[in-house]
């Protein structure tokens, strides 16, 4: 697998044919599928959460990077790490406990991710974060729905957490998610993102050509 990554969001996905559509971006090359978890209460929304991850575990052998909007994700992390996800992003916002996020995911043996939304700063991540982590995710949209505008304010924010990275001497993925599209994703790219996730700009049209396009795309910059 290359350093970067295609992440489709199945929350741009048609419901009733999850399992297909989760095969067709397999099968066309993408080697992650995003999962949204929402509580309705860390966001005003809601989507879906273990039984439908577990359901889907035996459809697909991408990467199942999941990222959990929900308040205090101490409760269910190791829920989620025992039925099917192979990383699991939490918010450092709704957490007080951000030691115990980790260790759960740790103790599954499984990647870790942290987040910030839109109005924290990347000065909020420690670098004991930045080290412990696997995974840092900059939200581009405010978390909670698909198909919103990135946030421009966003690519400074990614050169930041770059920047930071390199001074640690640590080798991160990045990932970004939110309103990320084909006319944007080279600003994404050339910030330091490295895992993109994408809702829209996937499934919305046709799943193949999509995957493809951005594929090829991040073959570019892989040299
Ligand atoms: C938003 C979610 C995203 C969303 C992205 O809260 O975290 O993963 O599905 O959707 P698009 O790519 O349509 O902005
Ligand atoms: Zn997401």
């Amino acid at each position: 697998m290359g350093k970067y990554k295609l992440s489709p969001s199945i929350l741009a996905a048609d419901f009733g044919n999850l399992a297909a559509q989760i095969k067709e971006a397999e099968r066309e090359g993408a080697p992650y599928i995003h999962m949204d978890v929402m509580d309705g209460v860390f966001v005003p929304n809601i989507s879906f959460g273990v039984p439908v991850i577990s359901s889907l575990r035996s459809v697909s052998e991408c990467f199942y990077d999941v990222h959990l909007m929900i308040t205090q994700p101490e409760k269910y992390i190791k829920k989620f790490c025992q039925i099917g996800a192979d990383g699991v992003t939490f918010h450092l916002e709704a957490t007080k406990d951000v030691d115990k996020c980790f260790e759960l995911i740790e103790s599954c043996g499984k990647k870790k991710g942290i987040s910030i939304s839109p109005d924290t700063p990347v000065s909020a991540l420690s670098d004991e974060m930045l080290e412990r982590a696997d995974m840092i995710l900059i939200m581009t949209v405010h978390p909670g729905f698909g198909g919103q505008t990135y946030i421009e304010s966003s690519t400074d924010k990614i050169k930041e957490l770059k920047r930071r990275l390199k001074d640690l001497k640590l080798d991160r993925d990045i990932e970004v998610d939110g309103g990320i599209t084909r006319e944007n994703v080279e600003v994404v790219l050339n910030a330091g993102a490295n895992v993109i996730v994408m809702g829209s700009s996937v499934f919305k049209g046709d799943i193949g050509d999509n995957v493809r396009f951005f594929n090829k795309l991040f073959k570019k910059y892989e040299k």
